[in-house]
């Protein structure tokens, strides 16, 4: 059997930021001002403070004013609220983030309703999540949309593929399943109280892993020849693994991320995405999405 293609996510989110940062130059151009995007961080958890850290530093690669706010873990949501309503006001501000998981004293949903929906670059408002669902311009959560466009690139039609999202969380597995009904997939939403996960993988074109589970899913469940796309990143003692087991899988699937390097990269490439997007909508400057 021939083996898969592994889908290089590292050198697609280099590609997308350079596109990004070429629209971004005429942007700045036309607008007389650089695309803002502002980064909230809560507290000191280790792994958000680097996610903050890569996502002011490619913004401002990208040509983007980055604006970063990084409040005590003990913040409380009156204190945090009021920060959300300051930078919605803010006209330089064309994208909010408020990196999670928040401190227990925070009500994570009451912040992200928070969130002017035209600014939530995330994609995580409710505002969002149903204009998703019913097909109208919004914002699209970014792993997922990232998720997509790896997708694409191996197969540029999805229509009528079979396709298994396993996993159903806001952030990744329902949005996920949204955007592969969009591209009129028949899409299964799996999770952790799915029987018989192994059959229903089995059936599937595409494969979406958002489950945070190391190896979960197993190679030989895999179809000859499917897409296989792996969100998960897990910490574990042999390093950092997905939510597939690639060694077993790579030798069936016709196409397949590693880990790293696959999913992860695009994430914040498609976060500068949305930013410029948000801008171009605000300043009633044309963004080419097509050439993104
Ligand atoms: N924490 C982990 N991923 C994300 C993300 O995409 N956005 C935000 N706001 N927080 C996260």
């Amino acid at each position: 059997m021939t083996s898969a293609t592994i889908i290089d996510g590292k050198a697609f989110a280099a590609g997308l930021r350079t596109r990004i940062a070429t629209q971004v130059a005429t942007f700045r151009e036309k607008a007389g001002r650089a695309p803002g995007l502002a980064v909230v961080l809560v507290g000191e958890d280790p792994a958000s403070s680097v996610y903050v850290r890569s996502k002011g530093k490619a913004t401002r690669e990208a040509g983007m004013e980055s604006i970063e706010h990084r409040l005590p873990a003990d913040t409380d949501q009156a204190t945090l609220l009021a920060l959300v309503a300051q930078l919605n006001a803010d006209p330089m501000v064309d994208g909010i983030l408020v990196q999670l998981p928040l401190p227990g004293q925070i009500d994570a949903q009451a912040v992200i309703q928070a969130i002017d929906p035209d600014k939530d670059v995330d994609g995580f408002h409710p505002v969002n999540a149903g204009r998703l669902a019913t097909g109208s311009e919004g914002f699209v959560p970014c792993t997922p949309l990232g998720c997509l466009m790896l997708l694409k690139s191996i197969h540029p039609s999805l229509s009528g593929m079979d396709a298994v999202v396993v996993g159903r969380s806001n952030i990744v597995g329902k949005p996920m399943a949204q955007l592969l009904l969009g591209e009129s997939c028949t899409v299964t939403v799996a999770h952790s109280r799915t029987r018989n996960l192994a059959d229903v993988v089995g059936r599937a074109d595409i494969v979406v892993a958002a489950v945070g589970v190391p190896g979960l899913v197993k190679g030989e469940w895999i179809k000859p020849g499917a897409s296989v796309i792996d969100v998960g990143i897990n910490r574990t003692e042999t390093g950092l693994v997905g939510d597939v087991e690639y060694d077993t899988a790579v030798s069936r699937a016709g196409a397949i991320t590693p880990v790293p390097g696959g999913v992860g990269p695009m994430t914040i490439a498609v976060l500068l995405r949305n930013t410029l997007v948000s801008a171009g909508r605000r300043e009633g400057v044309a963004i080419d999405q097509t050439a993104l």
